[in-house]
Formats: C-alpha cells, structure tokens, sequence
C-alpha cells in the first residue's frame, strides 16, 4: 500500500507553509550559522537518511517545524553539492498516519537504482499510557514528493514500545538493519535484521547491549545506533541513555559512544574492543553516517541536546533552534576512530593571518583556527564571552556559562595536546584535537555575542605558540 500525499498530509504542509510565510527575519539574527545547515524555523534534531544520491548530497532531518520545542516530529529535506552550501528541499514525511501518530522518528537512507529507500519508525503514543513503534519505508526519487510504502516491521517481543531509528546498509547483495531499543528488563539492546527485498525482514540477533560480547552496563536505552564497515573493521556507534545524580536531582545523560569490531552477518555477534566518548563538548547527539561516491564515511551529528538547558537557547526568539555539525569525515587509525572536516571546508577559507607570539585576537565570527605543534603547551582560547577552551600538559577543557543558571561549566578531554583545529560559525564551535583523534562540539550564545567585545577568536599563552587563522565563507 502506498500512501501518497494524503488530505492530511497537504493539511500539515498548508500549516508549515503558513508558518514560513510567517517566519523571523534571519537578517537581523546574530546566532544564524552562515555555512552549517539549520533549519529555516522550527525545531531540528537527529540528521536522518544521509545519501550521496542523483549527483546531489542529501540531508533529512528530525524537524518540528511547527515550534521551537520536541513534540510529534517531520522529516525535513536539504540537497547539497558540495556539504556546504545547502538548499531547503519541500517537507519530506509528515506525521499523518494512524502508524506514526506521535512523529515520523528518525531513520536512513539507501540509494537503490533510481530510488532513495527511506527507513523510519512511526511513533505511536497511546492516550491510556504507554507506546510502540513500527518501522517503516518510504521511496524518494528526484523532484517528487516523498511516498510513504507503510509498516515493514512491527514491535518485536521482547522489548519495550522503545524500540526505533532503522539504519539500513547493503552487504554482498543482502540488506541489513539495526535498531535502537530497550528490552523488558530495562537495558539497552542493538538488535540486527537481515532482508532480500527491503520490505519483508527477517530477525538477526542481539548485537550489542548489557551481557553480551563481554559489555556490562546499565544503559537503558540505545538510540540512533549507527552499524558500518571500515577499513576491514566495523564500527558501531551508539547513543547510549542512563541516569546521573546532580544536586540531589535524577538527570538524563545524552552521550555518544563508538566501539571497533568485527559483525557476524550471520549470527548478529559483535565481538568489540571498549567503547570510546565521541565527543567532548555540550552538544553532540544522535550522529548518523553514510558512504558518499568517492567512498568516504562522512557523518553529521545534531549540534544539540534533548537537556533541560535547550528552552533557553536564544535562536528561539528567532524561531528556530539547532542546527547540524559540519560534514566529518571519519577514517579508523590503530583501532581509533578518527573525525576531520571534509576538504571541501578549505573550499571556504579566504584572508589568512598567521601569528607567533604570546597573545593575540583574530577576529570574525566565521572562522577557522590552527595551532601546531602546541607540545602539550598551556593555552586559553576565548570565543565570545560565554565559551573558552583552555589547554595544558593534560588535555583540555571546553569551559562553557550555562544559559540556565549562569554557572560555568567544564568537560575535559584527557591527553597531550599537539595540534588543535577550530571551526567557529557564529554560535558553534567545533574543535578537533590532534588530526580528529579527539573532538568537542558546542554551541554558545551569550551578553557580547557578535558585538565589540566578541573578538572572534582571543588567543593566550604563556610560551610562545604560533597560529594560522582563515575568514570562511562560501
Ligand atoms: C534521538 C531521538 C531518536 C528519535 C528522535 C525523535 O535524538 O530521540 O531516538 O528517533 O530523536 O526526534
């Protein structure tokens, strides 16, 4: 059964373009990233369906185009030539059907022939409590709507309504799926699917989780896993939900983690090494990659997360809020997974300034920063007046003013430091420690954001350090 664009569909879009025409004036808005892809309005989350596909990158994304807040979720369509400059594509899935009630959840893409096979879970929220969730298709071809094909697999036993974020590959003429999901003790599962044709899927196995492979923990659910091969390894990247106490108070954790293995096509067995943090920054979530044409793993994340600091952020008053990370691309090094800007970044750079010395300002708030040979040296680089990465003989710390109680914060990265790249883009700021071996993503906002005070990037030192920095723009 097909559901081609239906009378609520063109309802839903009726209202999302009623809210375009209605939309902030991006002009006047200090935050808006110039090159990374945000949303025209609205709420994005998770990158989803990420192909290189009919000679045009493609980004779907987690969207709530309907306000600046989590709820029933669409997926949003951007095409691209060259990962930088992006072009907002119509709506790609709304959430009109009685199968996915609560969002059209995330999920991936697959080029086939003509087509783009889209995987996804339908979201279902029962009004007595309680949920499920079907995983569904869609077909994408070039310039027309997106038609959703319905169901392809419902809820497994064993496991709670949690059980979402189909990411779907090809291997040796078979398809295969994982999906994140709780099991009914509680603990996070992987779990493995294996098809002919796409549509009808045929269980696998566990392939991650508490008890199996030797892992151990009390993760209680794993989104958005990510399951790929590279250089002769795979990688499994996971998103791995748990509980912290702070203050008294239960918070939520919202980590990303990847572990280096080897998949069993044929039993779903994982046998991996320990799980390594992905990033070390405030937001990073629910990262997603794919094979572009040339071959490269190339991943996006959501520069963002779904805490309870989020309402705060200032874009709302512009309408919108989060956007994505820049395009990376990830090689494995000696078992380490690795995460560098795609080339095409240079692309953008112009009005390079080089510095030696102790202290300097470079100014611009699209910018890319290089420090080599640091040595393990000691250094703070000031970004706006919220954010400063500081550096010494033990790593380094993302220090960041919490947009809720005004306090600073601190995530560390432990390890030598010999070479840094920054990315700023008004309110982001990736950095990548030694040639991508570690990373910290965050977004800022804060009093003297984009004014006189904001100095771009302010560098200090107390030994000599030498830096390269280039204006980006497209
Ligand atoms: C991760 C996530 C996914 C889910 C989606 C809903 O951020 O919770 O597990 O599919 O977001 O927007």
């Amino acid at each position: 059964m097909t559901y081609s664009h239906t009378l609520a569909d063109q309802l839903y879009f009726n209202d999302v373009l009623a809210i375009a025409l209605n939309q902030a004036n991006q002009a006047s808005d200090p935050y808006r990233p110039v090159w990374h892809f945000a949303p025209q309005f609205g709420l994005l989350n998770d990158p989803n369906g990420l192909a290189y596909f009919n000679g045009e990158y493609h980004l779907f994304y987690q969207w709530n185009p309907k306000a600046c807040a989590h709820g029933a979720k669409a997926w949003g369509h951007a095409t691209s030539k060259d990962l930088l400059k992006w072009q907002h594509q119509p709506l790609a899935l709304a959430p009109t059907q009685e199968f996915e009630t609560h969002g059209c959840y995330s999920g991936s893409g697959l080029v086939n022939g003509e087509k783009l096979e889209l995987f996804y879970t339908g979201n279902v929220k029962f009004t007595q409590g309680g949920r499920t969730a079907y995983q569904c298709r869609a077909t994408y071809e070039a310039g027309k709507q997106v038609e959703k094909k319905g169901i392809v697999l419902p809820l497994p036993e064993g496991y709670s309504g949690h059980v979402r974020d189909p990411k779907v590959w090809q291997h040796q003429g078979r398809y295969y799926m994982v999906l994140g999901a709780e099991d009914l003790d509680y603990q996070g599962k992987v779990l493995a699917y294996v098809s002919d044709d796409l549509q009808q899927w045929h269980w696998l196995g566990e392939v991650f989780g508490h008890g199996l492979n030797g892992h151990h923990s009390d993760d209680f659910m794993l989104e958005c896993p990510d399951l790929f091969p590279l250089a002769n390894r795979h990688v499994l990247i996971t998103c791995p939900k748990n509980w912290i106490e702070r203050d008294g108070e239960k918070i939520e954790t919202f980590d990303v983690t990847y572990h280096v293995g080897d998949f069993d096509y044929q039993t779903a067995a994982f046998a991996h090494q320990e799980g390594v943090l992905m990033d070390h920054g405030f937001d990073f979530y629910a990262p997603q990659t794919f094979a572009d044409q040339e071959g490269r793993r190339i991943l996006f994340g959501w520069m963002g997360k779904p805490d309870e600091f989020e309402a705060y952020q200032p874009t709302i008053a512009h309408g919108w809020i989060h956007q994505m990370t820049c395009a990376r691309e990830l090689t494995l090094v000696n078992g380490r997974l690795k995460q560098l800007p795609v080339a095409e970044i240079s692309q953008m750079r112009h009005s390079q300034q080089c510095f030696t010395g102790l202290s300097t300002c470079f100014a611009g708030l699209s910018a890319e920063l290089q420090l080599h040979d640091l040595q393990g040296k000691e250094l703070t680089i000031e970004v706006a007046d919220d954010l400063r990465i500081e550096v010494d003989s033990t790593g380094l710390r993302t220090v960041r003013r919490n947009l809720k109680t005004n306090q600073w914060q601190s995530i560390e990265w432990q390890g030598r430091v010999e070479s840094l790249q920054l990315l700023r883009d008004h309110s982001s700021l990736e950095v990548f420690i030694n040639q991508g071996e570690a990373v910290s993503t965050s977004r800022f906002f804060g009093k003297g954001f984009g004014v006189e005070s904001d100095k771009g990037f302010k560098v200090s030192s107390k030994q000599e350090i030498s830096a390269t920095c280039w204006q980006l723009a497209q």
